[in-house]
């Protein structure tokens, strides 16, 4: 899926079993640019990202890769477990390679990850990749990274319902360049979830996806602009526009970031 990155963490390796119940395979431990994710900000370092395979995840997992499991998701499918732990993993070790001693990030009320001191960060997952971002909180006011999928008819009709008006519809598929009708959808679906999770600190609560708008997008350069319809809090004023970056990861994958 990724280019041959530079950068594969070799002082992690240690950490992954290369019994045939491991989780994640040793190869599969990679930084990757931020630039791969979308966005070229000097200011972010590159995210970390995890290719693995949630059928072989295991409860032995947690011990072995050192992430607690939190208790609320005890009960949750194999699947759901699988995610939560590789994005964890991903998110201890983009905040090692800040040079810092790492804490795995908490989980706070509203679902989002809780950054430890002098950090903030970003954490997504599909159903085999997890990224995390983490960067020196004062450098930037927030970050937050995104994934999708192209999923089946339903969901992209959800999405198409919910998630993207006909006029936003409607400017990007004039603007699409070389996107697919379906890439384009997750693609401006994504940003927008990209915006929310790096805005949702200062915002603090949730928000709808007509809070803001696509009104821009520059296909060959990965760009998409995204303007506020309303005022979010004092920071965040009607209006005002962000630009979201994005990058192909594979011929259905997506990967949006933001960071402001
Ligand atoms: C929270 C949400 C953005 C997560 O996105 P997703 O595509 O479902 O899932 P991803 O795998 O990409 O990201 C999941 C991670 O996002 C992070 N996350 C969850 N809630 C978050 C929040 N409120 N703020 C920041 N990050 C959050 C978590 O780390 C989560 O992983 P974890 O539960 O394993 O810790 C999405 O489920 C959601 O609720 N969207 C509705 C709100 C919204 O996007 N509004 C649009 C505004 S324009």
């Amino acid at each position: 899926m990724h280019e041959d990155i530079p950068g594969t963490v070799k002082n992690t390796r240690s950490k992954i079993d290369s019994s045939p119940a491991a989780s994640i395979r040793g190869d599969m431990l990679r930084t990757t640019r931020w630039e791969e994710l979308g966005n070229k900000d000097p200011r972010v370092p590159p995210a970390f990202v995890i290719e693995f395979s949630p059928d072989a995840h295991t409860s032995s997992a947690c011990e072995r890769y050192g992430i607690a499991l939190p208790s609320q998701l005890h009960h949750a499918v194999a699947k759901r477990q699988a995610e939560f732990i590789m994005g964890r993993l991903a998110a201890h070790q983009a905040i090692e390679r800040l040079g810092i001693a790492a804490s795995t990030p908490g989980i706070g009320a509203s679902r989002e990850p809780l950054w430890q001191a002098g950090v903030t960060g970003s954490i997504s997952h599909t159903d085999d990749i997890a990224a995390a971002i983490a960067v020196p909180a004062p450098t930037v006011t927030g970050v937050g990274i995104d994934i999708e999928k192209v999923p089946n008819a339903e969901t992209r009709d959800a999405i198409r319902a919910l998630a993207l008006t006909p006029d936003e519809q409607r400017l990007m598929e004039a603007r699409r360049g070389h996107l697919t009708t379906n890439m384009l959808l997750i693609t401006g679906f994504s940003a927008k979830e990209s915006f929310f999770k790096g805005v949702f600190a200062v915002v603090g609560r949730y928000f709808d996806f007509d809070a803001v708008r696509v009104s821009g997008l520059d296909a060959d350069a990965g760009r998409l602009t995204l303007t506020l319809r309303q005022t979010l809090c004092p920071s965040l004023v009607e209006g005002r526009s962000f630009e979201v970056g994005f990058k192909t990861l594979a011929r259905d994958t997506v990967a949006t970031s933001f960071v402001w």
